[in-house]
């Protein structure tokens, strides 16, 4: 019983695992490997970083891990289920309940307020319409934008676009944040204030955060950076070896590096 139950919790630890995960791009004549052969274990709750030049895969893995697009070769597990074996159906509320996008151009629908933009996936999940208002309104404040629910998109600053867009992003209550470089388009501070606010939700909900940037800023906040090169895993760091990078990365910051992806 004991054994069986370790065994169990042992399983639920992993809110994403991919198995020689691969992703093949044919252009003409050209074969390009964009993932190849990634194996990658996620913990539930964990906030990970995924860092590596430009063109070295990063948002292909978050296609894949997302369920926006399919494995050439290879598997992704979401919650220990193999993400192939599903149907349309299944794939589609997976979509909308276990994981929540974040972009780097923060994908807002433009015609909509702050407020609809957050209960859109409400309505696709189903929600009451009362549930939906009090749930959005109640994510809009925790983001700091109480006083601009019904602001569009363009009355929104930068910042608090993506701030509306994580909110979105919880708005189903999901297990995974996905989010696509989700600081490129905004400046320095705004930019840590938005990896505060998500390592906040990380910690105060347990959502596992995976993050594709080039901002160093993320190293120092994230338990694991995950390395890409040329569509494989580099090497893939901790915290202690974390902080090692972190007094890098100041020196990189003094010398005007750190903005610079490549
Ligand atoms: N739809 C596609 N068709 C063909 N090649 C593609 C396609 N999407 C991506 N690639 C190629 O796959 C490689 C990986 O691209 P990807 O977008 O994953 O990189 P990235 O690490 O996210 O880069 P960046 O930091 O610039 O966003 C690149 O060489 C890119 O040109
Ligand atoms: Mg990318």
């Amino acid at each position: 019983m004991a054994a069986e139950a370790a065994r169990e919790s042992h399983f639920e630890d992993y809110v994403v695992r991919t198995r020689k995960l691969t992703r093949i791009y044919q252009m003409g004549d050209t074969v390009l490997r964009a993932l190849d052969g990634v194996d990658l274990d996620i913990k539930r709750g964990e906030y990970i970083s995924i860092m590596g030049p430009s063109g070295s895969g990063k948002s292909t893995l978050f296609n894949m891990v997302g369920g926006l697009d399919k494995p050439t070769e290879g598997t992704v597990f979401i919650n220990e289920t193999d993400m192939a074996q599903l149907d349309a159906a299944e794939l589609a509320w997976i979509r909308c309940r276990t994981v929540g996008y974040i972009f780097q151009t923060f994908n807002l629908i433009p015609v909509m307020t702050a407020l609809e933009n957050i209960t859109l996936p409400m309505v696709f999940a189903g929600m009451s319409t009362d549930e939906q208002l009090q749930r959005g309104r109640a994510l809009l404040e925790r983001v700091g934008l109480g006083d601009r629910l019904h602001h569009r998109p363009s009355e929104l600053s930068g910042g608090q676009q993506q701030r509306v867009a994580i909110a979105r992003a919880l708005a189903n209550d999901p297990d995974i944040i996905l989010a696509d470089e989700p600081t490129a388009n905004l400046d320095l501070r705004t930019g840590k204030e938005i990896i505060e606010l998500l390592r906040e939700m990380n910690e105060e909900r347990g959502v596992t955060v995976i993050s594709a940037t080039h901002d160093l800023h993320m190293i120092d906040i994230s338990d694991r950076i995950v390395w890409v090169r040329d569509g494989a895993i580099e090497k893939i760091e901790d915290r202690a070896s974390i902080e090692l990078t972190v007094g890098q990365v100041d020196w990189e910051e003094e010398s005007g590096q750190a903005e610079e992806s490549e």
